[in-house]
């Protein structure tokens, strides 16, 4: 199987999870791209009424065109739940998260939801999460929060745009760093750490006790729900 099946594996599964009038929050990526699609199948054949706040203007196109109802945290500040992809995942369910670089608002939306569901392929599990940490960074504050990064122990890289010359700018008009910090030991505390770096806005590291469960697509067409033990 490959890893876009797994992914429309998991897809599925989350979708089920999607009842008539619930108000969701979307996350942004390839994975919640099978989502909204899985969504919108049923949106057509069960003639359901699905309301959304999307994390970034990928998921904002893709729930209008896949007949979501859009709304937005000034009409909503409570979400039924919130459904998103990761980029790793740890054996404790932390994740690290903002590849696609919508993390700010998938934080806000995942914060702001009665459950969060992370669906990815298996290919995201990891024992230890090791892969470099996304923070989102106010222009004025780059210099600064570089310093402090650094020392700390980041290996800090500014996220270029691909298809222009210079930075890559956010949906909300700031800078993403990516940051090497080898094998994370103590998530949320590296979470709680960066956020208190003036100019840090957020970061992608989306600790365990904010996740309900982990959908991963199988490698044998079946879904497996990952939940904290307790
Ligand atoms: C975007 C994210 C995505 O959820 C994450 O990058 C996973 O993306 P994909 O589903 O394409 O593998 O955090 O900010």
């Amino acid at each position: 199987m490959g890893v876009d099946e797994e992914k429309i594996v998991a897809a599925k599964k989350a979708a089920e999870l999607v009842d008539d009038g619930m108000v969701i929050g979307l996350g942004t990526g390839s994975t919640i791209e099978f989502f909204i699609k899985e969504v919108g199948e049923r949106i057509k054949r069960e003639e359901i009424e699905i309301w959304c706040v999307p994390s970034s203007y990928q998921s904002h196109m893709l729930a209008a065109e896949n007949g979501f109802f859009i709304t937005d945290l000034f009409q909503v500040g409570e979400l039924d739940a919130c459904i998103d992809g990761a980029d790793q995942v740890d054996s404790e369910l932390n994740c690290i998260k903002g590849k696609g670089g919508a993390l700010l608002r998938e934080k806000i939306i995942a914060q702001a939801s009665e459950k969060v569901y992370i669906i990815v392929d298996s290919r995201k599990l990891s024992e230890k999460l090791s892969k470099s940490v996304p923070i989102e960074v106010l222009p004025y504050a780059y210099g600064s929060v570089v310093k402090k990064i650094e020392r700390i122990g980041g290996k800090v890289m500014l996220r270029e745009s691909k298809t222009k010359i210079g930075p890559c700018i956010t949906d909300n008009g700031n800078f993403i760093l990516d940051v090497d910090f080898g094998i994370l030991e103590n998530p949320s505390e590296l979470e709680r750490e960066l956020n208190g770096i003036a100019g840090v806005i957020e970061n992608g590291i989306f600790p365990s006790k904010l996740i309900s469960a982990v959908i991963v697509g199988g490698k044998d067409e079946k879904a497996k729900i990952l939940k904290k033990e307790s």
